[in-house]
């Protein structure tokens, strides 16, 4: 067994969570225990919600609240959830169904929900302008009209969205389809069919969550050296079957993971943010940014612990003085676990993964009737850096002399009442997205699902030819993607785009359009 420093030198815990004398809950350590010793926590699998049906409608309660969550032994730390602590249930339904969620916030501020990759009508988005006042209650109707994937829901409050997801206001979100229900495999919740929803957070000695105290949080976004799956700190799941479909979610506020086997072993890639893809695309390595999902196959028929790792990468980040130099160096440079795997003794046989998955029709640029440009910009430190171009002058109270970035998009930061696209309902467009900074950012468009076209006029890996609602735009990077905008349109309640490290949309780097 492994000695508790070497746990946390292999987490690299913190030497201030050291220092606080943060411990993780024992209980898994039990000398009584009858079952295999395992380091670290079980994996906490959310509940799972399906709703219940009235009439015609399928309804699904969900209380934004506050409560306490012992991330380690005896320390209790004050946190966001729904209908829990921390995090929410895993609400489950079908293509068809017409979904009621009747959310109330009692979190003691107010606060939005947002159902991230769904196609649904923008006045039900649960975007910045769908607020709930503390004791407040948002009753949203819902006709699901997509195929089948994994989704998520997350608070969505202007300038406040990081802060409040990092204290828990987040769950995922799975749906299906005849598609899917007629496919072999792995299906059942929380057996073979698992959540892995990434989030890494940093604490203060006093065991409260600390964010945003540190400069480099205001560039790279909000990063913490304690990772967590499902809330877990250092989880193992145990498999029970030769496979599993992990359906992964990062729900992270800014970081993106590099995700590996710690003995390099393929997985098989069958789902994409927006759903399945025409066929499994083998891989032994698969990037995740902040709001993508990734559905994979992960196989265990060796009967071997494994372990799901980010990789570490080598910058090619040019070593000049200054900070981004000094961040973009070494951001994703730090390798470590994320989730290990002991499988039992006896694994029940799982059917093979099917050759093909599902149809997809594949979209051409000549469909589209307009290209729109989208320019993203990020200024670091001094109010003359970055490129930015013409401010609308608008300050979301963190500029300037705070000595942090500013983020926009097109030269603008976003304002509530300022709409910045209008586009016409049934049209195909494109949208050009170039990353004018060296930082990747990861792209989130709302109102459905897009297919991307290329990245620098080369056309995406097979793992990203599915449907994806948010894409990783690397630095200087310009990604083409292509969106239909169907059946709702409204004039008065917009649509958001951003960058989903959370801490660049809270600071600007996001805008509003209307289909109409
Ligand atoms: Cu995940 Cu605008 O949201
Ligand atoms: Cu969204
Ligand atoms: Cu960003």
């Amino acid at each position: 067994m492994l000695t508790r420093r070497k746990i946390l030198k292999t987490l690299g815990l913190s030497a201030a969570a050291l220092a606080a004398g943060l411990r993780w809950p024992t209980s898994a350590h039990a000398q009584t225990s009858t079952v295999p010793l395992h380091e670290g926590n079980p994996l906490r699998i959310p509940p799972l919600l399906e709703g219940i049906q009235e009439g015609a409608e399928k309804r699904f309660e969900l209380l934004l609240q506050q409560g306490e969550t012992e991330f380690f032994t005896g320390v209790k730390t004050p946190t966001l959830g729904i209908n829990g602590s921390f995090l929410g249930p895993t609400l489950r339904f079908s293509r068809d169904d017409l979904v009621r969620f009747q959310v109330t916030n009692q979190i003691g501020e107010p606060s939005t929900l947002h159902w991230h990759g769904l196609h649904v009508p923008a006045r039900s988005d649960g975007g910045p302008h769908q607020t709930i006042e503390h004791n407040g209650r948002w009753e949203p109707l819902i006709r699901i009209m997509q195929p089948a994937g994994t989704f998520w829901y997350h608070s969505h409050m202007m300038h406040k969205t990081g802060e409040q997801v990092y204290r828990g206001l987040a769950g995922m979100m799975i749906l299906d389809d005849d598609t899917s229900r007629s496919l072999s495999l792995p299906s059942e919740y929380g057996v073979d069919d698992i959540p892995v929803i990434i989030q890494d957070r940093r604490f203060k000695k006093d065991g409260t969550l600390d964010y945003m105290s540190q400069y480099d949080d205001m560039v790279q976004g909000m990063q913490g050296d304690i990772k967590m799956v499902n809330g877990a700190v250092d989880p193992y799941f145990v498999p029970t079957s030769t496979k599993a479909r992990l359906r992964i979610l990062n729900a992270s506020n800014s970081r993106k993971y590099m995700l590996a086997f710690s003995d390099h072993r393929p997985f098989q890639v069958i789902a994409s943010d927006g759903g399945l893809l025409t066929a499994p695309v083998t891989m032994d390595m698969v990037m995740l940014a902040t709001g993508e999902r990734v559905e994979i196959i992960a196989d265990f028929s060796d009967g071997q612990p494994v372990t799901l790792v980010n990789v570490p990468m080598v910058t090619s980040y040019q070593d000049s003085p200054g900070a981004m130099s000094r961040i973009m160096r070494a951001m994703g440079s730090e390798g470590f676990d994320i989730l290990r795997f002991y499988p039992v003794a006896d694994l029940r046989v799982s059917a093979p993964v099917p050759e093909t998955l599902t149809t997809i029709k594949r979209r051409t640029a000549e469909e589209a009737v307009k290209t729109r440009t989208f320019r993203l910009q990020m200024g670091t430190g001094s109010r003359g850096g970055g490129d930015r171009g013409p401010t609308t002058g608008y300050r979301n109270g963190f500029g300037g002399g705070h000595g942090g970035g500013d983020y926009y998009i097109n030269g603008r930061q976003m304002v509530m009442d300022f709409i910045n696209e209008r586009v016409t309902l049934g049209d195909t467009e494109i949208w050009e997205i170039f990353n004018s900074s060296p930082m990747p950012h990861p792209f989130h468009i709302h109102s459905g699902q897009f297919q991307i076209l290329d990245r620098d006029g080369i056309a995406p890996p097979p793992h990203e030819l599915g449907f994806k609602d948010t894409v990783l735009v690397k630095g200087r990077e310009t990604v083409r993607v292509i969106i239909s905008f169907t059946d709702f349109s409204d004039e008065h309640h917009p649509y958001m785009y951003h960058c989903h490290m959370l801490e660049h949309e809270d600071r600007g780097m996001m805008g509003q359009f209307l289909v109409v």
